[in-house]
Parts: structure tokens; sequence; C-alpha cells
């Protein structure tokens, strides 16, 4: 098959964007096909670090088409932003194309997150505030603006016109806070429209024709299987769908057409932002993984909340999206660990159960039931060949594999792209 889906299959946060730098070696397209700038992936090559929020992590090959498509949402002072600190960074970005179809993010999305954030009180979500959410609901409920239309002055005018009336409505009269001038974003939104018509087009097309053509098209996820609106800890998740399924209708893509399913899984959990997380430390283990890994939001900085591997929740990930493969990140992270932990049933109200609930109040009384395996001390961030390995790391792996019953595919044992262990080739 010609495709790959990178799919984050916990919290976020897996390593998705050092795989698909990674992987997009080989591929000739790239896509982006859901959430929006809220997403931080990070890809190290050398000593250089780049920070992705919106862009596909493909951006550093130069003959790569990046795509960013029909399904996300999209912030253009977000994209200039970033356009601009690759290009001081020497990236070319000449190759990006954007999908007509994208609904645009506007300063009243960002207001209403924030506002509605303050308003949640101790029920916040903990959401980046980035729009995310009031824009898809837009969307949803058939109001938004997208970005073909933005390109169109006179259109869009009447269409932003009409909603700065009623999203200053909402601001002021809800909130109680103030609202924004229509004639000042109407002018910002067409310099930026000017900025970004170059890469508008229709990405189903350019798609379409390299699956057509037998060209390796790799489709990147944001966020994790957990954050889906549909199937995550809802509703402490994001509102797009981070799952295969979502690929589907965010690229314009029919399900045949996705190929190996890659799921990137950290050695153990993180999550930021709030609700129940069953294997969360809050002792010095919980505090020294988040040092070592160095746990903390791209997008944010907010310190992650760290905790053990809990394959009751990835054997659910794993299922929702019919993963055909695992790459296991962050696996140098457990070196010097004595003994580490692995979920293997959570206990709820005295009896053991083996699946994820869809409950939040029963994940929530949910007690992790571990496993526990000898760790090993050796640093591993050198070793290239999965056989170099120390023995009870690879014991760790094997008896990931064995729980879940999907092979590890790749092994990640440092940031960079070099430090990456592939046991199958996927393209
Ligand atoms: P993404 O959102 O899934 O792309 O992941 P992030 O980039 O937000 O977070 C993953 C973090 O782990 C980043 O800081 C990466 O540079 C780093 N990382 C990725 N793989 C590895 C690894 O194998 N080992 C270590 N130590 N860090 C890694
Ligand atoms: P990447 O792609 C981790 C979380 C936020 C919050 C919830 C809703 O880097 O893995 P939103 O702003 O989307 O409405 O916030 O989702 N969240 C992420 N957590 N990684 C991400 O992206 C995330 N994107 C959103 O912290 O809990
Ligand atoms: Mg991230």
């Amino acid at each position: 098959m010609p495709s790959v889906v990178v799919i984050g299959a916990q919290w976020g946060d897996e390593g998705k964007g050092k795989i698909i730098d990674y992987l997009a070696g080989q591929a000739k397209v790239v896509v982006r096909s859901q959430g929006g700038n809220n997403a931080g992936h990070t890809v190290i090559v050398e000593d250089k670090k780049y920070a992705f929020h919106l862009l596909p992590s493909g951006v550093l090959y130069k003959d790569k088409v990046n795509i960013i498509s029909n399904g996300v949402v999209f912030d253009p002072e977000g994209f200039l932003k970033e356009i601009e600190i690759l290009q001081s960074q020497g990236v070319d970005t000449s190759n990006i194309k954007i999908d007509e179809r994208v609904h645009v993010i506007f300063p009243y999305h960002k207001k209403i997150d924030a506002l509605e954030e303050e308003a949640r009180g101790d029920q916040q979500i903990g959401t980046t505030k980035k729009g995310i959410g009031p824009c898809y609901m837009d969307k949803i409920e058939r109001s938004g603006i997208r970005l073909g239309e933005m390109l169109d002055k006179e259109l869009f005018k009447e269409r932003l016109f009409y909603q700065v009336d009623r999203k200053n409505k909402i601001i002021e009269k809800i909130y109680d806070s103030q609202g924004f001038d229509k004639e000042e974003i109407f002018n910002t939104y067409c310099d930026y429209a000017e900025k970004i018509k170059q890469y508008v087009t229709d990405t189903t097309v350019i798609v379409h024709e390299a699956l057509e053509a037998g060209d390796k098209v790799l489709f990147e996820g944001a966020q994790g299987t957990l954050l889906d609106i549909d199937l995550g800890t809802y509703p402490y998740v994001t509102s797009s769908h981070p799952t295969s399924g979502g690929f589907c209708v965010g690229a314009g893509v029919g399900p045949n057409r996705l190929g190996e399913i890659l799921g990137i899984v950290k050695a153990y959990t993180t999550r930021v932002g709030h609700g129940p997380f069953p294997t969360e430390l809050f002792n010095e283990t919980g505090d020294l993984i988040r040092e070592k890994g160095n746990e903390y939001g791209t997008t944010t900085r907010r310190p992650r909340r760290c905790g053990w591997f809990d394959g009751v929740m990835v054997k659910y990930t794993a299922r929702v999206n019919g993963l055909t493969g695992i790459s296991l990140m962050l696996l140098d992270v457990l070196s010097g660990f004595e003994k580490i932990k692995i979920c293997t049933g959570y206990e709820m109200d005295g009896k053991v159960i083996h699946h994820f609930p869809a409950n939040l109040k029963t994940l929530g009384r949910c007690k992790p039931i571990y496993e526990e395996l000898d760790g090993w001390d050796e640093d591993i961030t050198n070793i290239e060949r999965y056989e170099d390995l120390p023995l009870n790391a690879r014991k760790y792996i094997d008896r990931i594999e064995d729980y879940l019953g999907l092979p590890v595919k790749m092994v990640s044992v440092g940031p960079k792209r070099s430090q990456t262990i592939v046991r199958e080739t996927l393209f």
C-alpha cells in the first residue's frame, strides 16, 4: 500500500512529529487533515530543533508536497508566523498546499475559547485557547467561513460582518466582555488572504492523483485518539477526529486508501490538560519521567502529567483505529528505572475489568493493575539495531507486543531523526 497513516494512540504528544519527519524521507506527499495550531510537533535533525503547529512535519524536505487538507481549522496569523520562523531557519516553504475548504479561525474564536474556559471554573478542559473548539462549532453549525470564501472579498465581507455581529452579541451579553471591530478584522484578514492565496487549492485532487499514481502518501495525525471528540475522554477532548476514520473525511480519501495504520505510543503515558488518567503518578517517579522526558508542552509549555504505560488504554485505541503496528517512542527515558510497570487491567469497585470505560466517572474510579518488569541501566540513545538493545528493554517491548497483539515496528531511542530503530520498513 502506498499510504501510511500516523496516529497518536494516547493523549497526544506521543512523538508523531518525529516519526512523520522520519517517514517523510520516503514519501512524496504529507497530509495534515484535522485539528489546527493547537498541535505541537517537535522535529530534531542533527542539532536543529523545529516546532510545527499547523504545518505538516514533512516540510523540512524540499521535494515533498505538504498539504493542509479540508478537515483542518486554519489560523492565518499562526500559519504566517510559522512560515516566517521556518524561513528564518532556512527552510523552503514553497511546497505547501492548503485546501480551499479549511475553516478559518478568527479572533472571536480565540476570545470565546478563553472566555468559555474561564466560565467553566473548576470544570476547565485546559484548552490551548487557539480557538479550535469555537471554530469547529461554527463549521458544524454551518456558519463558518472557509478559506476559499475569504479570498472572495465581497462574499467575505458579507459573511464576516454577519458573523462578527453575532459573536459580539455573545461576547458582550453572555460573557460581559468587549466585542470586535469588524472593519479591522476584515482589513487584517484581507492582508492575510493576499499572502496566503498562492498556497490555496483543492488538495483532495492532489492526494487522489498521488494515490492513483502509486506515489507514497503519509497522513499526519495531530492530537491523539483519547482526545477524539467521539472516542476520547469526553468532554476532556479536542473538537476533531484524530482517529483513522477522521483521515478519510479530513483529507477526502476513501477508507480503502488507508494502508498501514501506525499507532504512535510513548513507552509510558502523558497528558496535558484536565481529565481522568488511571496510571498517573503523583510521586517522584512521575517527576523523574517528566524531567528525563522533558515533558513540557510544545505549544503551551505546560508541564505534562506523567504515568506508566497503560495497556488497557492502548488496546482500546488500537481497536478503534484498526492499528496495524506500533512505533514505541521515548524508550530511552525509561533507562535507569529498577522496575517498570505496565497496566494490564483496571480494578473498578472491586471488579477487574479489561476494557477502557466510556463513562468518565467510571474511568475516574479505575485503579490500575500492574505487571512489573525488570528495568535496565544502559544508555540506549546510540543503539541502531534492535538486537543491540538490553535484554530487559527487549523483554519490555515483547510484553507490549504480546499484550496488544500488535507488532512494534519502530522503536525510538532519542528525539533526533537518527535515533530511530526500524524493525519493519513501512513504505
Ligand atoms: P507530537 O505532538 O506527537 O509530535 O509530540 P511532541 O513533539 O509534542 O512531544 C514529543 C517530545 O518527545 C518532543 O520533545 C520530541 O523531541 C521528543 N521525542 C520524540 N521521540 C523521542 C525519543 O525517542 N526519546 C526522547 N528522549 N525524546 C523524544
Ligand atoms: P499534538 O498534536 C496534547 C488538548 C489540550 C486540552 C484539549 C482541548 O501536539 O499531540 P483544544 O485547544 O484542542 O480545544 O484543547 O486537548 N490538546 C492536546 N494535548 N497534544 C496535542 O497536540 C493537543 N492538542 C490539544 O491540552 O486538554
Ligand atoms: Mg505535541
